[in-house]
């Protein structure tokens, strides 16, 4: 048996290097047939992540290393406004960043919630994961921890997103004393709207302000390695002006992801709340580790998140979730899926890459919008 202890993980040079001896580890059994590595899936905002992450995985790059810096694409991006920079802030106009990632052939995680003015909360829950014995950071703490590891600071808040929060600022009440966009003199030419081809924009809940835009949009990102192994990585700005503090599900483990190098990798996009309470990542997971395929997985769990909606009699109008929830899953043999609450006629997108390249692919939905 290969034993490897904490301090000879810490001392490894790099992500890298630490998964070349990892890699030894006992062999895990294999759920469902043969493998079929390399794999990466993502949400679909995420097409340039599985490509980047693929790359690296054929570099022989660590799987979580690879989801960390495929996802980082999008973090940096300012033109999509549900992760990293250019995220919408929370009601007071602050961005604050939630991620997690998991190591299958570990089984360790790390994860940030809460944390401001860094661009990349991905590789910071990483950080966490490789040099602490903590799983979890937040606010200050998570703020401290990354300018103790020389991540540059800078303000998140782009102006499209300034915008934007302005916009809901004057339209959320009309006893305020903000003036609704049809009394105010607006510059047309101003970009009070998100980018929609990059932001995954939501349904918003009934009473939402018209015309303003609702995202519990995220980046979810998975990987396979030719060897078999897993690693997971979500991270988001979260629900658009949030209460400041409020922590979705994206950072944490089991719910807005999670891996087990035995079976398989989930992750979750969508209302954060309610995969908390189902514990939608780890609940997929295991649905996989019971034999059902990827997208069905997904579904049964989705299925229950509906089923518990209808019995918290809040956010369920007509027979239906007002809300949407994405899950997305890869099985240790390569096989992968996703599914939706609502999706469109095609069912609900994701970006997959394999050695056939990457491209969008479509899961079921629940409901049809
Ligand atoms: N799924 C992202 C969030 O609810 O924060």
């Amino acid at each position: 048996m290969t034993y490897i202890d904490r301090r000879s993980f810490l001392a490894a040079a790099g992500a890298t290097a630490a998964y070349s001896m990892l890699k030894n580890a006992d062999a895990e059994p294999v759920v469902g047939g043969n493998r079929h590595g390399p794999v990466v899936i993502a949400s679909a905002n995420g097409l340039r992540a599985v490509e980047r992450a693929f790359d690296l995985i054929e570099q022989n790059t660590d799987p979580a290393a690879a989801v960390v810096e495929g996802v980082g694409i999008v973090e940096a991006d300012p033109d999509d406004m549900s992760v990293g920079l250019g995220g919408l802030p929370n009601e007071r106009g602050v961005v604050q960043l939630d991620s997690s990632v998991m190591h299958g052939p570990t089984h360790r995680a790390g994860s940030v919630a809460a944390l401001e003015n860094i661009v990349h909360p991905a590789q910071v829950a990483l950080k966490v994961l490789q040099t602490t014995d903590h799983c979890m950071l937040v606010g200050r703490g998570a703020l401290e921890f990354a300018r103790a590891n020389g991540f540059p600071e800078q303000n998140l808040l782009t102006d499209r997103a300034r915008k934007v929060w302005l916009k809901w600022k004057r339209n959320l009440s009309p006893a305020d004393d903000w003036l609704d966009d049809d009394q105010v003199d607006l510059d047309p030419a101003d970009p009070g709207h998100p980018d929609e081809q990059h932001t995954m924009l939501d349904t918003p809940p009934p009473g939402w302000p018209a015309g303003v835009p609702y995202t519990t949009g995220t980046i979810h990102c998975s990987a396979l390695t030719a060897d078999g192994d897993i690693g997971s990585c979500t991270t988001t700005s979260g629900l658009s002006f949030k209460i400041p503090g409020r922590v979705g599900d994206s950072p944490i483990i089991g719910a807005g992801m999670y891996c087990d190098n035995a079976i398989g990798a989930a992750g979750a996009t969508g209302r954060g709340e309610a995969v908390i309470e189902s514990c939608g990542s780890f609940a997929v997971v295991d649905e996989m580790g019971r034999g059902l395929d990827p997208a069905e997985a997904c579904i049964a769990v989705l299925k229950k998140i509906v089923d518990r909606s209808r019995r918290q009699k809040r956010l369920f109008e007509n027979g239906k979730p007002v809300f949407n929830v994405r899950m997305y899953a890869l099985r240790k043999d390569g096989a992968f899926g996703s599914a939706s609450i609502f999706g469109g006629k095609n069912g609900t997108a994701f970006a997959v890459c394999t050695s056939e390249g990457a491209r969008v692919e479509y899961g079921p939905s629940l409901y049809t919008r």
